[in-house]
Protein backbone atom coordinates (compact mmCIF):
# COMPACT_ATOMS: atom_id res chain seq x y z
CA UNK A 1 0.00 0.00 0.00
CA UNK A 2 2.47 2.46 0.81
CA UNK A 3 4.52 1.59 -2.44
CA UNK A 4 1.09 1.91 -4.48
CA UNK A 5 0.42 5.58 -3.05
CA UNK A 6 4.60 7.18 -2.91
CA UNK A 7 5.62 5.18 -6.10
CA UNK A 8 2.68 4.39 -8.22
CA UNK A 9 0.24 7.57 -7.90
CA UNK A 10 3.23 9.47 -7.38
CA UNK A 11 4.52 8.77 -11.13
CA UNK A 12 1.51 9.95 -12.07
CA UNK A 13 1.48 13.39 -10.79
CA UNK A 14 5.23 13.40 -12.00
CA UNK A 15 4.50 13.00 -15.58
CA UNK A 16 1.36 15.38 -15.81
CA UNK A 17 3.90 18.43 -13.65
CA UNK A 18 6.69 17.37 -16.07
CA UNK A 19 4.65 18.06 -19.00
CA UNK A 20 5.01 17.56 -22.79
CA UNK A 21 2.96 14.40 -23.03
CA UNK A 22 1.15 13.21 -25.94
CA UNK A 23 -2.62 13.44 -25.45
CA UNK A 24 -3.60 9.69 -24.68
CA UNK A 25 -0.33 9.80 -22.26
CA UNK A 26 -1.84 13.05 -20.78
CA UNK A 27 -5.27 11.42 -20.54
CA UNK A 28 -3.82 8.10 -18.95
CA UNK A 29 -1.70 9.94 -16.17
CA UNK A 30 -4.62 12.96 -15.42
CA UNK A 31 -7.07 8.99 -14.60
CA UNK A 32 -4.75 7.53 -12.49
CA UNK A 33 -3.91 11.15 -10.41
CA UNK A 34 -7.70 11.46 -10.74
CA UNK A 35 -8.50 8.35 -9.54
CA UNK A 36 -5.80 7.31 -6.95
CA UNK A 37 -6.96 10.65 -4.88
CA UNK A 38 -10.39 9.65 -4.27
CA UNK A 39 -9.51 5.86 -3.79
CA UNK A 40 -7.12 6.94 -0.68
CA UNK A 41 -9.52 8.67 1.32
CA UNK A 42 -11.92 5.90 0.67
CA UNK A 43 -9.38 3.78 3.01
CA UNK A 44 -9.74 3.60 6.42
CA UNK A 45 -7.44 0.93 9.09
CA UNK A 46 -11.05 0.66 10.83
CA UNK A 47 -13.27 0.44 7.42
CA UNK A 48 -15.78 -1.96 6.62
CA UNK A 49 -19.09 -1.94 8.09
CA UNK A 50 -22.50 -0.37 6.49
CA UNK A 51 -23.02 2.43 4.80
CA UNK A 52 -25.44 4.49 6.97
CA UNK A 53 -28.28 7.27 6.23
CA UNK A 54 -29.06 8.05 2.58
CA UNK A 55 -25.97 6.18 1.17
CA UNK A 56 -27.59 3.07 3.31
CA UNK A 57 -31.14 3.83 1.32
CA UNK A 58 -29.68 4.47 -1.94
CA UNK A 59 -27.82 0.81 -1.64
CA UNK A 60 -30.73 -0.73 -0.53
CA UNK A 61 -32.66 1.18 -3.62
CA UNK A 62 -30.35 0.47 -6.44
CA UNK A 63 -28.77 -2.67 -5.37
CA UNK A 64 -31.11 -4.58 -2.67
CA UNK A 65 -28.97 -5.06 0.27
CA UNK A 66 -25.11 -4.44 0.77
CA UNK A 67 -24.34 -7.69 0.46
CA UNK A 68 -25.76 -7.51 -3.24
CA UNK A 69 -23.91 -4.39 -4.14
CA UNK A 70 -20.66 -6.23 -2.79
CA UNK A 71 -21.29 -9.01 -5.23
CA UNK A 72 -22.01 -6.90 -7.87
CA UNK A 73 -18.66 -5.30 -7.65
CA UNK A 74 -16.69 -7.88 -6.58
CA UNK A 75 -17.72 -10.17 -9.41
CA UNK A 76 -17.14 -6.23 -12.10
CA UNK A 77 -13.96 -6.25 -10.26
CA UNK A 78 -13.22 -10.08 -11.14
CA UNK A 79 -14.39 -9.92 -14.56
CA UNK A 80 -12.13 -6.35 -15.70
CA UNK A 81 -9.48 -8.37 -17.95
CA UNK A 82 -6.11 -6.54 -17.53
CA UNK A 83 -5.94 -3.50 -15.35
CA UNK A 84 -9.05 -1.64 -14.32
CA UNK A 85 -11.11 -0.79 -11.61
CA UNK A 86 -14.46 -1.40 -10.37
CA UNK A 87 -16.29 1.80 -9.51
CA UNK A 88 -19.34 2.40 -7.60
CA UNK A 89 -20.62 5.48 -9.46
CA UNK A 90 -23.52 7.61 -9.07
CA UNK A 91 -25.42 8.04 -12.66
CA UNK A 92 -28.64 9.50 -13.08
CA UNK A 93 -29.54 9.62 -9.23
CA UNK A 94 -28.46 6.03 -9.27
CA UNK A 95 -25.70 4.00 -7.83
CA UNK A 96 -24.33 1.74 -10.76
CA UNK A 97 -21.65 -0.40 -10.53
CA UNK A 98 -18.90 -0.34 -13.84
CA UNK A 99 -15.83 -1.00 -14.86
CA UNK A 100 -12.86 1.36 -16.19
CA UNK A 101 -10.51 -0.24 -18.09
CA UNK A 102 -7.43 1.24 -17.48
CA UNK A 103 -7.82 4.37 -15.89
CA UNK A 104 -11.04 4.69 -17.71
CA UNK A 105 -12.48 8.02 -19.27
CA UNK A 106 -13.25 11.47 -17.81
CA UNK A 107 -17.01 10.70 -17.38
CA UNK A 108 -16.30 7.40 -15.33
CA UNK A 109 -14.18 9.64 -13.16
CA UNK A 110 -17.03 12.51 -12.93
CA UNK A 111 -19.40 10.16 -11.55
CA UNK A 112 -17.19 7.63 -9.42
CA UNK A 113 -17.79 7.77 -5.56
CA UNK A 114 -16.16 4.47 -4.95
CA UNK A 115 -13.42 3.54 -6.69
CA UNK A 116 -11.55 -0.26 -6.27
CA UNK A 117 -8.15 -0.43 -7.72
CA UNK A 118 -7.80 -3.99 -9.49
CA UNK A 119 -4.43 -3.26 -11.10
CA UNK A 120 -2.02 -5.95 -9.76
CA UNK A 121 0.21 -3.13 -8.03
CA UNK A 122 -3.06 -2.79 -6.03
CA UNK A 123 -2.54 -6.33 -4.57
CA UNK A 124 0.14 -8.26 -6.01
CA UNK A 125 2.62 -7.70 -3.18
CA UNK A 126 0.34 -8.17 -0.37
CA UNK A 127 -1.69 -11.04 -1.91
CA UNK A 128 0.05 -12.30 -5.27
CA UNK A 129 -2.27 -12.93 -7.67
CA UNK A 130 -5.69 -13.39 -5.51
CA UNK A 131 -7.63 -10.23 -6.60
CA UNK A 132 -10.64 -11.85 -4.65
CA UNK A 133 -8.61 -11.82 -1.80
CA UNK A 134 -7.91 -7.85 -2.28
CA UNK A 135 -11.53 -7.40 -3.24
CA UNK A 136 -12.91 -9.11 -0.62
CA UNK A 137 -10.35 -7.33 2.40
CA UNK A 138 -11.38 -3.83 0.80
CA UNK A 139 -15.19 -4.41 1.26
CA UNK A 140 -15.13 -6.09 4.41
CA UNK A 141 -11.99 -4.10 6.68
CA UNK A 142 -11.13 -0.61 4.46
CA UNK A 143 -13.92 1.04 3.02
CA UNK A 144 -14.90 4.22 5.03
CA UNK A 145 -18.96 4.68 4.03
CA UNK A 146 -18.98 8.29 5.62
CA UNK A 147 -16.56 9.18 3.04
CA UNK A 148 -18.87 7.66 0.54
CA UNK A 149 -21.84 8.71 1.78
CA UNK A 150 -20.30 12.28 1.76
CA UNK A 151 -19.59 12.53 -1.73
CA UNK A 152 -22.80 10.71 -2.52
CA UNK A 153 -24.60 13.46 -0.89
CA UNK A 154 -22.73 16.53 -3.06
CA UNK A 155 -23.75 14.42 -6.21
CA UNK A 156 -27.11 15.10 -5.39
CA UNK A 157 -26.79 18.55 -4.08
FE1 LIG B 1 -3.30 1.88 -8.26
Amino acid sequence: MTCHHDVLHANYVAALNRGGLTPEAYEYNLGGNVLHSLLWPTLSPVGGGRPVGELARMVDRDFGDLTHLRNTMIGAALACQGSGWALLSSHGGRLIVEVAHNHGTRAQWGRALLPLDVWEHAYYLDRGPNRRAWCEAFFDRLVDWRVVGARASMRRG
